[in-house]
């Protein structure tokens, strides 16, 4: 049976139906046109669909639309629009080669720098990101340069 589910997404209210169970991913997806936010192995492993929840990055593909009722829920397409300047320095460092992970990447990290974390913590971070492309060390690099 399906719930309706109003939460904030990047600022703006928010309405959504599903199962309870249904992934925010799909909803993000499917029915919001959030699609920056990608699915990787769709089981809280790899970190392509992060988000954040109240500020905190959690991964989208195994958070219940159940769990976030009138929560703040932030994507890429929200790091973007407020002119993060994690997503600049990306650009500057040519730190996208397939740009699969880069969402995840950018909206956990950009997440972390805005809570005051140093760049060292930011990498142990973004251990639960995978990244398997040559363009790890122009990640780290731009994310240096930002958080410091
Ligand atoms: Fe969610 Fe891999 S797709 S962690």
């Amino acid at each position: 049976m399906n719930e309706a589910v109003v939460f904030t997404l990047n600022g703006k209210e928010v309405r959504i139906e599903g199962p309870p169970a249904m992934p925010l991913l799909f909803a993000l997806r499917g029915q919001l046109d959030h699609k920056g936010t990608r699915l990787g192995c769709g089981e809280g492993h790899c970190g392509a669909c992060t988000v954040t929840l109240d500020g905190v990055p959690v991964t989208s593909c195994d958070l219940p639309i159940s769990a976030i009722a009138g929560k703040n829920v932030g994507t890429v397409e929200g790091v973007l629009a407020a002119d993060h300047p994690l997503a600049a320095a990306l650009i500057r460092h040519q730190a996208g080669q397939c740009g699969y992970c880069l969402p995840g990447i950018l909206t956990r990290a950009a997440a972390l720098i805005d809570q005051g974390q140093c760049a060292e913590d930011i990498r142990n971070a973004l251990d639960a990101n995978l990244c398997r492309c040559g363009a790890h060390g122009r990640i780290m690099a731009a994310i240096q340069e930002v958080a410091s």
